[in-house]
């Protein structure tokens, strides 16, 4: 929570960042009093830093699923060692405090990272000191294995709890998967604007679950791939596209309300209001993308790669007309093509909420870059998800087959937002 001021008083990262401010503003109507002593004495405008006004913690749902996607990822699936029902509660109660306290930019802890006493280890790592909230987001999502043992065994007096459709993802062709890069009991999703506070969240949460759970993988990830607002400009992947344009965007409530969330027809209770995470590693082989010719690049997509408008004609946000013949009276948007496969139109209407991020892990020893994208997306039901990657998998289908490969996968169920006292997950255990 605190960080020593001298005086043995708590200074949270925010006070710190206040009293910052605060000294710059001074700095400033100094700065213009000395220069302009006969000019405007109004004060100068006070530029706000977006990154140091946090992003509230508790709500009807999660934060960091509409919530405007940040620049960084860090996600983590952990696998729980503890098989002790009050223990797994005691976590996710430890991890809602933590999580609140970092979320609002302050240290983990009631002591934080240097107010505690010099003989024991601090409650908090300290590498986010002085660093404002950037935006950062904490999503907690639950897998199929924290319900059920390999044999199908209840875990956790979960029995009865275990949502239908929270089954294992069922293979794709072309599915490369490493175990080791899939599943986990519980996922969380740090996201932020900053590298280095999504990395403290995680890190410090990982922390507290000594001895209960431990980490199976994670993923750092950079430049969204998505954007999940209007107001948000379209980023690009690293196939050089932009990547967001036809997703749907937190304004479009009913979109939002229809395809994201939980609803109580669905059931379980404990998860309305609440969403199903779907996350893919996807290596990308950009060595051979980069090969292949701009004409080529943009009929595999079924965009154009400057302003990520469709084959079709017309900017970015104009719709695709899928029935447009080019010059040679071919279809102007390929039938192979990424956006048309993955299009509403030919999916049952089925529509998902993407928050993916891109990554490189270093490189794989053969010059190449070891990279692509970590694939998220939310939705009301996996079979959403199921339905578009159906119609995508395949060498014959989706173009983009020939250049990417999936080798991880994790489908989590994500429980609605916490109140002021609440925790993730109590209605689990209510
Ligand atoms: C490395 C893999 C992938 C890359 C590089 C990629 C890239 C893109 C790009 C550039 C667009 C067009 C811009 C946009 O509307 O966002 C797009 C659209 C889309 N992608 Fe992907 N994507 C990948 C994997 C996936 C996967 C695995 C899914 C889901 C199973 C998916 C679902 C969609 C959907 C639903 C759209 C919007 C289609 C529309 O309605 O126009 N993508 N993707």
């Amino acid at each position: 929570m605190s960080a020593d001021d001298g005086a043995g008083r708590g200074l949270s990262r925010r006070r710190l960042l206040g009293a910052a401010g605060l000294g710059a503003l001074a700095a400033g109507t100094a700065g213009a009093g000395a220069g302009y002593a006969m000019a405007d004495t109004s004060p100068p405008p006070v530029v706000v830093d977006p990154d140091a006004l946090p992003i509230r913690f508790e709500g009807v749902h999660q934060a960091g699923i509409v919530t405007p996607s940040q620049d960084r990822l860090y996600f983590v699936a952990l696998d729980l060692t503890t098989e002790d029902r009050n223990s797994l509660i005691a976590l996710l109660k430890q991890w809602t405090v933590a999580a609140r306290q970092m979320t609002q930019g302050n240290d983990v802890g009631e002591m934080g990272a240097v107010g505690g006493s010099p003989y024991s280890p601090p409650e908090d790592t300290g590498e986010a000191l002085g660093l404002p909230p950037s935006g950062l987001t904490i999503t907690i999502g639950f897998g199929r294995g924290m319900f059920v043992d390999d044999k199908g065994k209840a875990r956790f007096g979960l029995d009865g709890l275990l949502p239908d459709r929270l089954t294992d993802m069922p293979s794709f062709s072309g599915d490369r998967l490493d175990d080791a890069l899939s599943g986990g009991d519980i996922a969380i999703q740090a996201c932020a604007n900053d590298p280095q506070v999504a990395v403290h969240a995680v890190r410090n949460l990982v922390r507290i679950a000594f001895g209960r759970a431990s980490v199976r993988y994670s993923q750092m990830g950079f430049g969204r791939t998505s954007s999940t607002s209007s107001a948000q400009v379209t980023a690009r992947n690293l196939f050089g596209f932009k990547d967001g344009t036809n997703n749907i965007k937190v304004e479009e409530k009913k979109a939002v309300d229809d395809f994201v969330w939980v609803h109580q027809e669905d059931g379980p209770a404990w998860l309305v209001g609440g969403s199903y995470l779907v996350t893919r590693k996807i290596d990308m082989r950009i060595e051979t993308w980069d090969r292949e010719s701009l004409t080529g690049q943009q009929a595999i997509m079924g965009r154009t790669k400057g302003s990520g408008g469709p084959m079709s004609g017309g900017d970015e946000f104009a719709a695709i007309d899928f029935d447009a013949t080019n010059e040679d009276g071919e279809p102007a948007i390929d039938l192979k093509s990424h956006v048309r496969l993955a299009h509403p139109d030919f999916n049952n209407g089925a529509k998902l909420l993407r928050r993916g991020y891109n990554f490189v892990d270093g490189s794989n020893g053969l010059g190449q870059l070891s990279a692509g994208l970590f694939f998220i997306s939310y939705q009301r039901d996996p079979a959403q998800f199921v339905q578009i990657q159906r119609s995508l998998a395949g060498l014959n289908n989706d173009l983009l087959n020939e250049y990417i490969v999936h080798v991880g996968s994790g489908l989590f169920a994500c429980p609605p937002g916490v109140g002021p006292t609440g925790y993730w997950g109590e209605k689990l255990f209510a």
